[in-house]
């Protein structure tokens, strides 16, 4: 049997002890992952970790394991600013790296990622984790099936109370997995995006936004995000000439309307470990970051960040704007 891919995660917070528990149960179950080790600048979180997962080699910076030479990959957890330099210092050691989303907080990094990881034969992959979603699979599956007929629109709820946020705002924190979803579902991107948002309890900071982001096709999708609604949503729905469906992506349960109402029959699937598992494979089957040769390839990432910053841009400008997006070749040329 061949050794176990040796991956440490970087950011040991909320979603980054998610995924350390990941690692270490398809650790248990295949013997194809260990975690190698888990680093955190904050002592207060390692020591939470070592209660919670026993003994593991804990560490407050990442520079020591930049040149080790028995580490495969880093999870990325940090806080999205940090996300360009902690994925760029590994990917520029020869580390396959998966950063979580959004890739990173400007696209001039983002598509600088997606060359770094070209130059230097990496795996570069991006935490959308809706890729590994079955409900999301099955929806997609039942839009090719031409059921719904001609697509007119799309629409994306994704809300949930959170008290005030400082710093953050919600566009950049919540909208990119209706946008990566949205590619996945219709296999194309949006030429442009007019964005309407507001920060209530923190002024200068976007709390609720509706983007609506407009393709070639004259497709619509229409997409909220907010953190003031109480209701938690995580839904889509496509509207088309003979029906439509809906799904809410937590529960993996959808909805058919068409000639009839009926239930999208859905096994959901744990996405998080399935994120895991495709990083393995990314790493030991040697995908490279070709453009999309693999399913959360740093491409898709990087597209989703060009998005992310029209639906700013849109909002400042109080306009329609364009997205701009390199191709990979002008990307692989700079
Ligand atoms: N895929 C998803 O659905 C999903 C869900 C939640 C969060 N996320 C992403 O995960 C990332 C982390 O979010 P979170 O909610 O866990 O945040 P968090 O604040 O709970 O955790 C971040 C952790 O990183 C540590 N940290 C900060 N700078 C560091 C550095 N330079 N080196 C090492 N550790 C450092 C902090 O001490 C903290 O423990 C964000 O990018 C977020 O967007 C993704």
């Amino acid at each position: 049997m061949t050794s176990p891919v040796r991956i440490a995660v970087i950011g040991a917070g909320y979603w980054g002890k998610k995924i350390i528990r990941e690692i270490l149960d398809v650790g248990r179950s295949t013997g194809r992952v260990q975690l190698h080790a888990v680093v955190d600048n904050s002592p207060t979180m390692l020591a939470q970790c070592e209660k919670e997962f026993g003994p593991s080699d804990y560490r407050v910076d990442y520079q020591g394991l930049l040149d080790d030479p028995e580490l495969s990959g880093v999870h990325i957890c940090t806080p999205n600013s940090t996300h360009f330099e902690v994925a760029s210092s590994f990917l520029k050691h020869g580390k396959n790296v998966l950063v979580e989303k959004p890739l990173t907080l400007n696209s001039k990094e983002a598509y600088q990622l997606v060359k770094i990881a070209q130059e230097n034969k990496k795996v570069l992959c991006v935490g959308h984790i809706h890729r590994f979603n079955n409900g999301v699979r099955e929806l997609r599956q039942a839009i090719n099936s031409g059921i719904l007929g001609e697509l007119y629109y799309v629409r994306f709820g994704w809300t949930g109370f959170l008290p005030p946020q400082g710093y953050r705002e919600v566009i950049t924190d919540l909208a990119p997995h209706p946008f990566d979803i949205c590619n996945y579902l219709l296999d194309m991107w949006p030429n442009k995006i007019t964005c309407r948002g507001k920060g209530y309890r923190t002024k200068e900071n976007e709390e609720v936004a509706f983007i609506t982001a407009e393709h070639p096709s004259g497709l619509a999708a229409q997409v909220e995000v907010s953190w003031l609604d109480r209701e938690k949503r995580r839904d889509v729905t496509v509207v088309g000439s003979k029906g439509m469906a809906y799904l809410d992506c937590s529960e993996q349960k959808g909805l058919l309307h068409a000639s009839n109402s009926t239930e999208i029959s859905i096994t959901p699937s744990n996405t998080i470990r399935e994120e895991v598992t495709h990083f393995v494979d990314c790493i030991s089957g040697n995908l490279n970051s070709k453009p999309f040769s693999n399913l959360s390839d740093g491409m898709l990432g990087a597209r989703v960040v060009s998005i992310l910053e029209a639906a700013r841009e849109s909002l400042r400008q109080e306009r329609t704007v364009e997205v701009q997006m390199p191709l990979a070749e002008e990307i692989r040329a700079k």
